[in-house]
């Protein structure tokens, strides 16, 4: 039974969406050296969501600094070139929303051949039926838990349905084919939630303003991971 497959081990991506951009190579040092497991790259255009970000200059910068993966959340449109661009500036994992894209198995493969790996991000409302013809050429997908376009927003609770939706997905790819795809969950994650995110199925933890707001990331990263561990230690 699909259910029965034991969870991957939890990865914690701290999004630099609210880390302090004066000094973001500090910002990521530090949150690496404090357990980090990926750094996440939130980029906006003013176009597909209302607010305007980081390009892949900023991600070449930051590339020295950190040795952890660099995963890229484009909400951007059009998608493509940009995502050439970020592959070039040493991105590991680029994902996009499939609404974004003309067309989404070319840009998954072109993200592929780009040597990164590659994901879809769902908006809260959006179906998952998008990954019905395309499972094989994914990575990874991301659930969004807010709109996507801030940081500090609340996690929408209907997520841990969807979570639970895209865990059976991934177990039953996973019994047919071996492929690996990983679960990430990104908007309003906290160390009070993380809990029943994990027990929803989620793999991949993005956490903005939860990590970044405080003075001490290993210690929030430390109870985020304690509350994981609980989960998969705990029958309910
Ligand atoms: C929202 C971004 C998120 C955001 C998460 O569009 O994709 O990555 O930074 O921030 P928090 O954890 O503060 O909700
Ligand atoms: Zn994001």
């Amino acid at each position: 039974m699909p259910e029965t497959i034991a969870l991957p081990s939890a990865r914690i991506a701290p999004s630099i969406l609210s880390a302090d951009f004066a000094r973001l190579g500090e910002e990521v040092r530090r949150v690496t050296a404090d357990g980090a497991d990926w750094i996440h790259f939130d980029v906006m255009d003013n176009h597909y969501v209302p607010n305007l970000t980081i390009g892949p200059m900023v991600c070449e910068a930051i590339r020295p600094h950190v040795d952890i993966p660099i995963d890229v959340h484009l909400m951007v449109e059009p998608v493509d070139a940009l995502a050439s661009m970020f592959a070039k500036a040493g991105a590991n994992i680029i994902t996009f929303h499939p609404e974004a894209s003309r067309h989404v198995d070319r840009t998954l493969s072109l993200i592929r051949e780009s040597g990164c790996k590659a994901g879809l991000v769902f908006n809260p409302a959006t179906p998952l039926d998008w990954l019905d013809h395309v499972m094989d050429k994914i990575d990874v997908i991301l659930l969004m838990s807010v709109n996507p376009g801030f940081g500090g927003q609340s996690f929408i609770p209907e997520t841990l349905n969807k979570l639970k939706a895209a865990r059976k997905r991934i177990n039953t790819h996973l019994q047919r084919t071996g492929h690996i795809i990983s679960l990430e969950v990104d908007g309003g994650v906290k160390v009070d939630n993380i809990k029943a995110i994990r027990q929803a199925g989620a793999d991949t933890f993005v956490a903005g303003s939860a990590i970044f707001s405080k003075p001490n990331y290993a210690e929030v990263m430390g109870q985020m991971r304690d509350q994981i561990m609980l989960a998969d230690t705990s029958a309910d």
